[in-house]
């Protein structure tokens, strides 16, 4: 629904001074009370667009719209939107209480109303009882905490995250990707969140945008892109992945090693050279007369869960197993797939190319 969009980029591009563009034409919408992630690699962009969210600096061309209202140049502080910080940027001679307290000081309310929402902002983030200590006293998790108290004490419609877990161990980070993505649901504030960490995108979004440099390449449900990666830059960066040339016979037919294997996949020209997509974990170890592939054991690494095994096909196409089944490198085994676990990609295709072409072909398929 349209109300439902809070903020919207329309054609976006960001220059700084003679260099090439950062950003170019980048359009979206993000809607209220849902969890977007930014995702890609360094420099690609992220930071900007949430500079340009914020208000910390101006689009070179395009608009910015907030309900609909050019906010092109509006001030950081004229917007309804909190930035968390990588490093959280909290004040450290403050005590927990006067950091989280700051904004609604600056504001001019009241003593009381300033001690009820600091302690309801704390309950949120299950601070309470820490307004005292001094931020030095805080772990690196609870600092972060205190961060977000500080942003959604001033009731923003938006909370901007830029990486804000980077610095944690695995295990802190884990859980506070869990506790972010609770509070977001309890709160329904809409989050912008950073990241170049695809596992973390993928557990905690409504929504990605995958960035590369400075385009979106894709946007969608964490499944989406998962499964339906439109091109060999998402497939690469979203999850490991085997990416090998191969040509569309017909619908639902796609050749590759010299071979023809059943798909779910159409709406292609007769004989298009395509890329087809298997994730390591759709690959099952067979032995070499019972696969639909043979392969050649390069190497293997055990992961704690799975091995890892690497080796070539009979066409020099190199794949990943990952498998609970061990393998003797120099052996050959077969590998097998099922039909649904191949993703053909059509090559240079766009987001809305792609969107178009699923959108025909499905509309064909279910005419008749
Ligand atoms: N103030 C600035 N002046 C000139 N170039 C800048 C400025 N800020 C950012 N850039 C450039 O813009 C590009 C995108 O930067 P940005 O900070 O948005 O990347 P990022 O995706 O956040 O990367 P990271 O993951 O490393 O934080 C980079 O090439 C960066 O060097
Ligand atoms: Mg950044």
């Amino acid at each position: 629904m349209a109300d439902q969009t809070i903020i919207r980029f329309e054609n976006v591009t960001k220059q700084y001074d003679q260099d090439p563009a950062v950003l170019n034409d980048v359009s979206f919408s993000i809607e209220r009370g849902r969890f977007y992630t930014l995702l890609g690699p360094s420099g690609c962009g992220k930071t900007t667009i949430l500079r340009l969210i914020a208000g910390f600096t101006e689009p070179t061309k395009g608009n910015i719209y907030f309900h609909e209202k050019v906010m092109n140049d509006v001030p950081a502080n004229k917007r309804q939107v909190n930035t968390v910080f990588q490093d959280y940027a909290l004040f450290p001679h403050l005590n927990v209480f006067e950091n989280v307290a700051f904004g609604l000081r600056i504001k001019g309310c009241k003593n009381d109303e300033i001690k009820r929402k600091v302690l309801e902002a704390l309950r949120f983030v299950n601070l309470v009882g820490y307004e005292n200590r001094e931020i030095k006293e805080m772990s690196g998790g609870q600092r972060q905490r205190v961060a977000i108290a500080r942003a959604i004490v001033n009731e923003p419609e938006v909370i901007l995250l830029d990486e804000p877990l980077s610095a944690l161990d695995l295990k802190l980070r884990t859980e506070m990707q869990y506790e972010l993505r609770e509070l977001q649901r309890r709160l329904g504030i809409t989050f912008v969140f950073v990241t170049h960490d695809q596992e973390e995108a993928l557990a905690m979004s409504d929504e990605i945008f995958v960035l590369n440099e400075g385009n979106i390449e894709q946007s969608g449900t964490p499944t989406d892109i998962y499964d339906e990666p439109i091109n060999r830059f998402v497939a690469d960066f979203i999850g490991e992945s085997n990416i090998v040339p191969g040509v569309m016979k017909e619908d639902y037919l796609v050749q590759c090693a010299g071979k023809n294997f059943d798909c779910v996949d159409g709406g292609f020209n007769r004989n298009e050279q395509v890329e087809i997509v298997i994730r390591p974990e759709d690959l099952e170890i067979t032995l070499p007369d019972q696969g639909k592939l043979r392969m050649k054991v390069d190497s293997q690494l055990f992961r704690g869960v799975h091995y890892e095994i690497c080796g070539y096909d009979q066409d020099g196409n190199e794949w990943l197993v990952h498998s609970t089944k061990k393998a003797n490198v120099g052996e050959e085994i077969g590998l097998y797939f099922d039909p649904e676990a191949i993703h053909v990609m059509r090559l240079g295709e766009t987001e809305e190319e792609f969107d178009k072409r699923l959108e025909a072909y499905s509309e064909a398929t279910h005419a008749d």
